[in-house]
């Protein structure tokens, strides 16, 4: 069982395929001060590179991330740790952990290269209404299942832990970001902040993984409470990605107020549908909008990419790295 049984020992595994994605999660090791961040500064200092409104969604997009990275690193720690009692998934759970608190580094060291203003990226940012939607959304799920009396070992319980679970994996991070990472991602593409996208590139690697887990995740859980998957949960899990994707118009058009950098808004409008499409697909429930083709086929390229690939065709590196360790 996945909830409510305690069992002291790791092996033998009950479910290896939870082992095989923990071993695979702690290969992706990296770290942000591996990566150059030279370019980056002199483009952020010096005038002609970015324009002011390229400078202001950098910083909407840093803030963003880094503000939902905290609430992501929360939930799994606070709410799915605590009631995802095997050991093995347990694994997996506190290397996913500790890979967000990476990604919440990497925004900081981020913002300290590029000597942004800290108090507006991490504090003013986050009051932004299509930021905050999209972190409340979430939020409620979470606060659910932190409820004093909150347990899993009821009908009602049970379902309220798979809607979140679905929320989180599969709205969040399987789909909540990759707006974001697109339109920051972009910029590499124009031989820009190539510093700042590596970092993202690493992310948006580790996040699919955390996808993957928790597309297998949901599924076992699933499959071990088949009475409360009945047609009113999918019905309302189904809404809920739809309600993901109405967050990411609203995010994307004050993102993007204009058609700039060479992406458009109908761009990102089929992108999230064809992501919603194949992250409700993985969990057996039938897709909403039809959309079989990405407008970003490169974003796919980089979710794909061995590590060795993209990290070493820049630098030599030792694949897992002693880099910066102190004694
Ligand atoms: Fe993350
Ligand atoms: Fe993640």
């Amino acid at each position: 069982m996945l909830i409510n049984e305690i069992r002291p020992q790791l092996m033998p595994f009950q479910y290896p395929w939870a082992w095989d994605e923990f071993k695979n999660l702690c290969k992706n090791h990296w770290l942000p001060q591996e990566i150059s961040m030279a370019s980056d500064i002199a483009q952020w200092k010096n005038q002609g590179y970015l324009t002011q409104d390229e400078r202001h969604l950098i910083k909407k997009i840093l803030s963003f991330f880094a503000n939902t990275d905290v609430l992501v690193g929360d939930n799994i720690i606070m709410a799915i740790y605590k009631h995802i009692t095997n050991p093995e998934c347990r694994q997996y759970l506190t290397a996913q952990a500790f890979q967000e608190s990476i990604h919440s580094w990497s925004y900081s060291h981020i913002v300290e290269s590029l000597s942004m203003d800290q108090q507006e990226v991490f504090g003013e940012f986050k009051k932004v209404g299509t930021i905050k939607d999209k972190h409340d959304f979430q939020a409620q799920f979470f606060e659910g299942i932190l409820n004093e009396g909150f347990t899993t070992k009821t009908k009602e319980g049970r379902a309220l832990f798979l809607k979140n679970l679905c929320a989180y994996y599969v709205g969040m991070e399987g789909m909540q970001f990759y707006s974001a990472f697109v339109l920051l991602l972009n910029f590499k593409r124009r031989n820009l902040l190539v510093g700042t996208s590596e970092q993202l590139e690493y992310i948006v690697r580790d996040e699919s993984l955390h996808c993957r887990f928790g597309t297998k995740l949901i599924n076992q859980y699933i499959e071990e409470n088949r009475d409360i998957w009945t047609p009113e949960l999918k019905a309302e899990v189904s809404k809920n990605i739809e309600h993901v994707v109405e967050l990411e118009d609203a995010f994307v058009a004050d993102s993007l107020p204009r058609d700039i950098l060479g992406l458009s808004r109908s761009q990102f409008a089929r992108y999230i549908r064809y992501i919603a499409d194949r992250r409700i697909e993985s969990i057996g429930l039938d897709p909403i909008y039809g959309e079989e083709e990405t407008p970003f086929p490169w974003m796919n390229e980089i979710m794909d990419l061995p590590k060795e690939k993209n990290f070493f065709e820049t630098r030599v590196t030792e694949y897992q790295t002693g880099f910066g360790l102190e004694w």
